[in-house]
């Protein structure tokens, strides 16, 4: 016979006297066996208020509500559907905690069809009680002894293996192989284990050992095991229930009632971890005296109530702790008791069973007996027999008003009226006690008779419920390994930030000295950032980011004040020919005009013109070329002001006075330079990207004069079109450049700007698809659609206050249909994506301040950076993320970045003031 275990019962050193002590022998002793027998009788009320007190603690829990700490611990798992039989592999399974002082390796082979079985193999190992007892780390190295010692006998070579990990004890998860262990229940006790994370443990004894390579992929309590090992009958098996050393059950619930889980849809499956259920009023008067010394000697005294009532490891103890007494009063073995009667432990849950089974027949209840070293008279038999059927009578009862709860749980969370349901149970008290299932049925009939269930007995312990776990976290794990290997090239290193940092720094110096360089390095001739005593009125466009602005700009004593209309450029427009887009411009100047009373008057004018123009005065720009969406025809290589005063002139009715043309980096820096005069550096990160800066003249090989500065427009969007940052591009930025319509062009401006991220996201999502890691690898059509994934999305998926389930709310609204996984993984996509753009970002910045600082010789420079741009102002990290890099790159710089909140149409109208206050000096 072998032993379920006793060592959950310890004489505990110094305790205070037992009850067991306070049981007194009643004068008219043939009364006491009754009264012993009755003390274990519960009524059908008391079952059903411990049904209904366990319901509501389960519902508390899921709730998440802290004080009262509800009764029983409602612990999600990370197992959200049961099995498909699909699932397949190899798997090692270790079994620590469900049946007593055993720990159980098994060999689980799935084979992937439905049905189809193959027998596991599996060794038992009996563990020592020092080990249950003693430090963490012995227990563990003891359990990859036994696997070694397992692994040994099988031809397994030394291939990787994985395992899955059955613990069954309660802990907090917090992924399929994040465990940590709340508190020992049962017999064990070993030091240094509680608060841990039990998986981290077993790994590190598995690596001490060092003789398999063995990965643990997933870590399930007992009574998953048993639920996802369960073949599925009609339905799907979607309770657990094991009655073992202790007892526990878990259950598939809706993922949107428990509230500890950031998940509105499906299920997953929460061990309710009953064993620890104590609610006085409703266990108070089932507790009997034998329950009561029972837990004085435990060795988690207090804890566990309801398991201790239930458990296998506990059944024989009552009965020891009851016949003990008859003994004493001399109701039974005539007076007499042995030493195994007096000893915890003594009775065993097998002896239990035995004795109660009623096939058993008297004789066989004397031959136990007298094994226990007992003297049993004729009527003791009998008696006994009694007592354990009363015993376990009342465990099958309780365990029932459990269940009931749970099956009122799912009752509720399904809206159903009535419930059909495949229970799935395990553990030795099933195996061993013929009665326990069927007491257990006809109560749960009693209690919860609107439900439907068939109880299906685990066949293997729930090994293969725990393969099946584990074949479905090295699914994951696999995916996440994809995951990680498709974004490392995105996770750029200091060391490459300062190459970058270094090649910016080459090629402005190139482009400066009118050297080859991808950094063009453009003269604005801004030579100054304004003084605060430019007056008057003026007009402002502003083309070329997300909006095309007309503006009035009031620069008097008081300050700024600037009326706008926003109009918009229709793509045919902005693509078209020339002649249609300036047209389109002046019409909307004229009609701007007219709507604030300024028709016929000629204000001077400042032209915000976001793109690459050679300036060889402040009011001329040759246009390089174009950038971002724009691609109207005929105007590459013309004067922009002109191609503007054409038009005008085609509208006859106007008259307007261009003064200056300005890129949105230098009106930025303008704008922010009218409140800082640190401010010597405009930055953009919106639609596309670029930086200006104060540069000295004599650097500037294009301009004569060697005194003073002059704003550089640097076009960095153009940095490594020289094929200089081929290192640092990924496929997907590959695939990015060839969709737009200028291959090859930008490729800086195409790894950090609005109009590129999202796209670079999109097309990292469709390698993950088709590698199978997201979407089930199902291609659909919106994910194949340019362009649905806006900057905007980016920075509100990547927004802290966002829960997981708005995340996957904002990807539905684009018409992906995703998993939480899933929605994690889209979100790790987008972060990598925008922390690489806003690192680059950073290093192109640390090259410009350090410049400035190296130009003037300075030890240290303050400089302040005026930022436009969507991408940079909505972003939840972006901004951050560059000041970091900038001062990781750039440590003797002291840099603030200011926010432009005028965007660049202000500083566009204060170049025009300037040069029309340095124009009137120069007349006066
Ligand atoms: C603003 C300007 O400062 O920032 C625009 O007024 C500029 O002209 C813009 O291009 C950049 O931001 P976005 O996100 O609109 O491209
Ligand atoms: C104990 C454990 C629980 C386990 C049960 C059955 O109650 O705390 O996790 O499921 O025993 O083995
Ligand atoms: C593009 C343009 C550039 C502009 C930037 C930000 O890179 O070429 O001139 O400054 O976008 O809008």
């Amino acid at each position: 016979m072998d032993s379920i275990g006793s060592l959950g019962l310890q004489q505990r050193e110094g305790a205070p006297s037992c009850p067991q002590e306070g049981l007194r022998c009643p004068s008219n002793s043939s009364e006491l066996v009754p009264e012993c027998l009755q003390q274990f009788r519960v009524t059908g009320a008391q079952l059903r208020q411990i049904q209904t007190s366990l319901l509501d603690s389960m519902e508390q829990a899921l709730k998440g509500q802290a004080s009262p700490a509800p009764a029983v611990r409602m612990l999600p798992t990370y197992v959200g559907s049961t099995p498909h039989g699909t699932e397949k592999g190899d798997f090692v399974v270790l079994e620590l905690g469900a049946t007593g002082a055993s720990l159980r390796v098994l060999w689980v082979t799935l084979m992937g069809i439905e049905g189809h079985k193959m027998e596991p193999r599996s060794q038992e190992f009996m563990i020592p009680q020092e080990v249950m007892l003693g430090p963490g780390q012995q227990l563990f190295d003891f359990a990859a002894r036994c696997l070694s010692e397992f692994l040994d006998a099988l031809p397994v070579g030394n291939q990787g293996l994985q395992l899955g990990f059955s613990f069954s004890f309660p802990c907090h998860q917090t992924g399929l192989d994040k465990s940590t262990l709340i508190s020992w229940t049962k017999g064990f006790r070993c030091s240094g284990v509680e608060g841990q994370d039990v998986v981290q443990l077993l790994r590190d004894a598995i690596q001490r050992q060092g003789t398999y390579s063995i990965d643990v992929v997933a870590v399930v309590n007992d009574t998953v095991g048993t639920m996802m090992g369960c073949e599925p009958g009609v339905g799907p098996c979607e309770v657990g229930l094991v009655v073992d050393t202790g007892t526990n059950a878990c259950y598939m619930e809706e993922a949107r009632h428990v509230a500890v889980l950031d998940e509105d849809r499906g299920r997953v499956c929460i061990s309710v971890e009953w064993g620890s259920f104590s609610d006085d009023g409703a266990l108070g008067p089932v507790l009997t005296i034998f329950d009561r010394t029972l837990d004085h000697e435990s060795l988690n005294l207090g804890a566990q109530r309801f398991e201790k009532m239930i458990g296998g490891l506990y059944l024989g103890e009552l009965v020891r702790l009851v016949l003990a007494h008859l003994a004493r009063c001399g109701v039974l073995f005539g007076g007499y008791t042995s030493p195994a009667l007096l000893r915890q432990g003594g009775i065993l849950l097998e002896h239990v069973a035995e004795m109660e089974d009623p096939s058993a027949g008297a004789a066989r209840v004397h031959a136990i007996l007298q094994d226990l070293g007992l003297n049993p008279r004729a009527s003791d038999a009998e008696f006994v027999q009694h007592v354990c059927a009363a015993v376990c009578t009342r465990a099958a009862q309780l365990c029932a008003a459990a269940l009931a709860a749970v099956l009122s749980r799912l009752q509720h969370s399904r809206e159903q009226q009535t419930l059909q349901i495949a229970v799935a149970t395990g553990g030795r008290v099933f195996e061993r006690h013929p009665r326990f299932l069927s007491i257990l049925q006809e109560t749960v009939m009693l209690l919860a008779p609107e439900c439907d269930v068939s109880f299906i007995p685990s066949v293997d312990g729930g090994g293969q419920g725990v393969a099946m776990v584990t074949a479905v976290a090295a699914r994951l794990a696999a995916h996440r390994c994809l995951l990680e290997e498709t974004l490392a090239p995105f996770r750029l290193t200091r060391e490459q930030l300062a190459a970058v940092q270094a090649q910016m720094r080459e090629a402005m110096a190139k482009g400066l000295q009118g050297e080859a360089s991808s950094l063009r390095m453009l003269p604005t001739y801004v030579r100054a950032t304004p003084d605060g005593s430019e007056r008057g009125d003026f007009l402002a466009l502003d083309l070329g980011g997300t909006n095309f602005r007309v503006l009035l700009v009031r620069v008097a004593t008081g300050g700024v004040q600037i009326t706008s209309q926003i109009y918009s450029i229709p793509e045919c427009v902005a693509q078209g020919s020339g002649q249609q887009l300036f047209d389109h411009i002046v019409d909307c100047i004229v009609d701007f005009q007219e709507k604030q009373g300024l028709s016929g008057q000629s204000l001077p004018l400042g032209f915000t013109f976001s793109f690459p123009c050679t300036q060889l005065g402040l009011d001329q720009g040759i246009l390089l070329n174009w950038t971002k969406g724009f691609n109207a025809s005929d105007c590459e290589g013309q004067d922009v002001v002109c191609l503007l005063r054409e038009a005008i002139g085609r509208r006859q009715a106007v008259e307007l006075n261009v003064v200056a043309i300005v890129n949105d980096t230098v009106g930025t820096m303008m704008s922010c330079g009218y409140e800082d005069p640190h401010c010597e550096v405009g930055l953009i990160v919106g639609t596309g990207t670029n930086a200006c800066y104060m540069e000295e003249l004599r650097n500037v090989a294009s301009v004569a004069g060697d005194s003073g500065h002059m704003c550089i427009n640097m076009e960095w969007g153009a940095f490594g079109d020289d094929g200089s940052l081929s290192m640092l591009s990924t496929r997907f930025d590959a695939s990015v450049d060839q969709a737009s319509i200028n291959t090859g062009k930008q490729r800086f401006e195409k790894m950090i700007s609005g109009m590129y991220l999202g796209e670079i996201v999109r097309h990292t999502l469709l390698h993950l698809t088709s590698l199978g890691v997201l979407f089930r690898g199902q291609q659909t059509q919106h994910l194949q659609t340019r362009d649905i994934f806006k900057t905007k999305f980016l920075s509100e998926i990547e927004s802290d206050s966002l829960a997981l389930r708005q995340v996957r709310a904002i990807l539905e609204d684009l018409g992906l249909s995703l998993t939480s996984d899933d929605a994690l993984m889209v979100l790790e996509v987008c972060q990598a994506v925008s922390q690489r753009a806003a690192q680059l970002c950073g290093a192109g910045v640390a090259a410009v301040v350090e410049k400035i600082r190296e130009n003037r010789g300075l030890e240290e420079l303050t400089v302040s950076v005026g930022v436009d741009g969507t991408l940079y102002k909505l972003h939840p990290h972006f901004s951050s993320l560059v000041a970091a890099t900038v001062r990781e790159l750039a440590p003797r710089c002291v840099v603030t970045f200011l926010q432009s909140e005028d965007g660049s149409g202000k500083g566009a109208a204060l170049v025009t003031a300037v040069a029309c206050r340095l124009a009137q000096m120069t007349c006066v």
